[in-house]
C-alpha cells in the first residue's frame, strides 16, 4: 500500500525542505490556523467554509481514506500546502478521483504544489484510479497552467455555473488526466 512511504521529504526549487504526509486526526489545529493563512478567493475552490472550526474538526473526525484522501506539505510544525484526492467507491464515476490543491502564499512558486499532485497521482494510480479531474474557476491563472503543465486538459466549461467572492457568476472548467496504464 503506498500510503506507506508516508511521511516523505522532498526539496523545494529554493532546496528548502518539506514534508509531505497524510493529514492525521492531530493535525485540526495547525490545519485551521493554515487555512485561516489562506485568502479568501482561495478558499473560494474549496467545498466548504474551512474558516469554521466546527467544519475542520468535522473533518478531522471522518477523516477516511477510502473517501477522500488529504494529503498535507509541513514546513516543520506547519501546513503550507492542502490537497486532497476526492473518490466515490461506487457509482459511475467510481473510476475518477477530483484533486482539489491550495497553497499558503508564502510558499508559491516553489513547486510546492506541483510536488503534491504529482504524489496525489501516484496515490491514485495505485488504488486503481484511471481519470483525474479538477474544477476550476477562469480567474484562477496559476491553477490552470499548473494543471496543464501535469497533463491536464480543458474537457469543457459550464457557462455561469459558480458564484464568486462577489455573488457574480462565473463559468466552471473541468479539466481532466488519464492515468489508466
Ligand atoms: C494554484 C496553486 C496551488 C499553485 O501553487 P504553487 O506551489 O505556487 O505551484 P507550483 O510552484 O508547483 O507550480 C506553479 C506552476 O504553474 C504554472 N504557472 C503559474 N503561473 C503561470 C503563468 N503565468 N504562465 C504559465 N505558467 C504558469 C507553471 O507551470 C508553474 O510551474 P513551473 O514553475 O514548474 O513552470 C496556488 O497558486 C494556490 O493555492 N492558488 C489558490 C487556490 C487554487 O487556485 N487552487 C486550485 C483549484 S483546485
Amino acid at each position: 500500500m503506498i500510503l506507506y512511504q508516508y511521511p516523505k521529504s522532498e526539496n523545494l526549487k529554493d532546496e528548502s525542505p518539506i514534508t509531505i504526509r497524510p493529514l492525521r486526526k492531530e493535525d485540526e489545529k495547525i490545519l485551521h490556523e493554515y487555512f485561516l493563512r489562506l485568502p479568501p478567493e482561495d478558499r473560494m475552490c474549496l467545498r466548504d467554509d474551512v474558516t469554521d472550526p466546527k467544519v475542520i474538526e468535522n473533518w478531522i473526525y471522518n477523516l477516511d481514506y477510502d473517501v477522500v484522501l488529504p494529503l498535507v506539505a509541513l514546513d516543520i510544525d506547519h501546513i503550507v500546502a492542502n490537497g486532497t484526492l476526492q473518490f466515490d467507491p461506487v457509482g459511475w464515476t467510481k473510476h475518477q478521483g477530483e484533486i482539489r490543491i491550495t497553497c499558503d502564499p508564502e510558499y508559491r512558486k516553489k513547486g510546492l504544489a506541483t510536488i503534491l499532485i504529482e504524489n496525489l497521482m501516484q496515490i491514485a494510480a495505485d488504488f486503481g484510479l484511471e481519470q483525474l479531474t479538477a474544477e476550476l474557476a477562469p480567474a484562477l491563472d496559476e491553477a490552470y497552467f499548473l494543471f496543464e503543465k501535469l497533463g491536464f486538459q480543458e474537457v469543457a466549461v459550464l457557462k455561469d455555473f459558480i458564484k464568486d467572492l462577489k455573488e457574480n457568476y462565473q463559468d466552471l472548467v473541468l479539466m481532466v488526466k488519464n492515468i489508466s496504464p
